[in-house]
């Protein structure tokens, strides 16, 4: 008899320490479907997939796959069986070439030896059914976060898998690889292959999803097809109510100017140019753009962490030196990086350990002793503030949801009291309840006069909670507009404004 489903799972659970983070969950795929998964963050959705590929051995439940019962040992074993999976958290061995990392554990032999040639033959043939243009002999080192995200998903489909799981694939993609990814979708859907797929982007979901599966605590919520569904049925699926408001209400008033930027550009590649703006006294300014406008590169460079070829930052018209990352926290800047999880996270530390770790000098007594019970107690106002869904401050922060260490570093530069707080993407990686928590504490710091700089590919983010938005195209600012007045009509036009520009001749 022919099965309905590709993979079923019946009745997982799963409980870490006595704490239950699944609870005889259910879940079916169809040959040649697209199935989300979602839930908010600790929902418990990458535990689940890692109990089908082995990673962790559930308490109770069963796997089937074509109808035949499986439990796999460990990862290599699912591989082996038609299961492969793209992790939220890169794990790749990153001196090594892009060749290395796609064959590791196992390269095509020769008469006991690599077969180098066949090695490269093979990755190139697989890069180019997957349209991907990359050669395989670079060391991943030398590759964007997005290009080695886009090796991993490459790899994944490389063991022709039948199930292929994607967890939070797109989260440093660009629009461009974004859409690659969803051509690969395609073609993998037609040759049968059930996908999971995992993410927060909702306006993904209604575009790849057949079907979607919401889980909350551990449970399973409901399974639908997606024409069957609207953003709110899942939103209300997830939180267990109806969220009324995306964002909350502006209740900042923007003061007289705090920052002044004159002529910033960078001394290297890729470049930041005569970039000039004022920021307010409790003001949030959000920086637009597209991918590779110089948005990352233009709020590190006022932290001190690009050399720069000119350019002078004046803090309540005084001129200051942010020329390092360390000069720049001592002039009470703060800046919360887009790639938190590969650069933020010391990973077999506590969570009141990461909270903390910038801040450590501010809870020193006058006898240079570090005042244990005020940094538990900050970590238990920020664990609280941003809904970190932990047992307790002193779980190692490595057994957290992805989501939620996010939340922890957020929640660590927020402890510095910074004047000026410079945040990449701040929610990329939360769930939508969660962001509105985020977002509250954003409006909160600026009513009470700090001046926050928020970077976002998130077009109704920014509309949603600043003042003003500034938008750059290829390393400068094109335009600088009043969130009331503006239109998304406007901020795309300004983001293209000088991507025509030949910038070699002015270089
Ligand atoms: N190794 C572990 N030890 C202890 N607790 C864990 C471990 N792994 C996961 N958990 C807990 O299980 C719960 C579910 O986590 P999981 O990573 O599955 O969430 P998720 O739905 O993928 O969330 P996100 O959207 O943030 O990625 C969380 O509360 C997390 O802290
Ligand atoms: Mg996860």
């Amino acid at each position: 008899m022919q099965e309905e489903y590709l993979l079923r799972i019946k009745d997982v659970s799963k409980s870490f320490s006595g704490v239950t983070v699944l609870n005889k969950v259910c879940l079916n795929i169809r040959p040649g479907t697209v199935h989300s998964l979602m839930g908010e963050n600790g929902a418990g959705k990458s535990t689940l997939m890692k109990c089908l590929f082995g990673i962790y051995r559930q308490d109770e439940g069963q796997f089937f796959l074509d109808g035949e019962e499986f439990n796999f040992e460990d990862p290599k074993h699912a591989l082996e069986n038609g299961v492969s999976m793209v992790h939220q958290e890169l794990n790749q061995v990153v001196q090594r070439t892009i060749n290395d990392n796609i064959w590791l554990g196992r390269y095509p032999r020769k008469r006991g030896f690599v077969d180098e040639k066949k090695m490269y033959a093979d990755t190139k043939a697989l890069f180019e059914r997957l349209n991907i243009h990359l050669d395989p002999r670079m060391l991943l080192d030398k590759l964007s976060v997005s290009q080695r995200q886009m090796v991993e998903i490459a790899k994944a489909v490389s063991y022709d898998a039948k199930i292929i799981v994607l967890d939070e694939p797109t989260s440093s993609l660009t629009d461009n690889e974004v859409k690659m990814l969803f051509d690969i979708i395609g073609v993998l859907k037609k040759e049968g292959v059930g996908i999971v797929y995992i993410s927060h982007k909702m306006e993904e979901i209604f575009e790849i999803s057949d079907d979607v599966t919401v889980l909350r605590d551990g449970s399973h919520i409901g399974t639908e097809k997606i024409e069957n569904l609207t953003m709110e049925k899942i939103v209300n699926m997830m939180v267990g109510r109806d969220l009324e408001e995306r964002f909350p209400p502006k209740t900042n008033v923007p003061g007289d100017v705090h920052m002044t930027v004159k002529n910033l550009s960078t001394k290297y590649a890729p470049f930041v140019q005569d970039v000039n703006f004022d920021l307010h006294k409790g003001e949030i300014l959000g920086v637009a753009g597209l991918v590779g406008a110089g948005r990352t590169e233009m709020v590190e460079a006022l932290f001190g962490a690009r050399t720069l070829e000119s350019g002078e930052i004046l803090i309540d018209g005084k001129k200051i030196d942010n020329s390092t990352p360390h000069k720049a926290i001592n002039n009470r800047f703060a800046l919360l990086t887009e790639e938190r999880r590969q650069t933020g996270i010391y990973p077999v530390a506590d969570i009141t350990f990461n909270s903390t770790i910038s801040n450590v000098k501010s809870y020193k007594n006058k006898f240079g002793f570090l005042v244990d019970h005020k940094m538990k107690e900050d970590t238990d106002k920020q664990i609280g503030a941003m809904r970190i869904k932990t047992p307790n401050r002193k779980e190692l922060i490595r057994s957290l949801s992805g989501g939620n260490q996010q939340k922890v570093i957020i929640g660590r530069w927020l402890l510095t009291n910074p004047d000026v707080l410079l945040l990449d993407e701040p929610t990329r990686g939360i769930d939508v309840g969660a962001k509105f928590e985020i977002y509250q504490l954003i409006i909160d710091l600026a009513k009470n006069g700090k001046s926050v700089i928020v970077v976002s590919s998130e077009m109704p983010e920014l509309l949603g909670i600043t003042n003003r938005i500034m938008v750059m195209s290829n390393g400068r600012v094109s335009g600088i507009v009043n969130t009331e007045e503006t239109t998304q009509t406007e901020i795309f036009n300004l983001s293209a404004k000088y991507l025509n520009n030949n910038r070699e001749a002015e270089v």
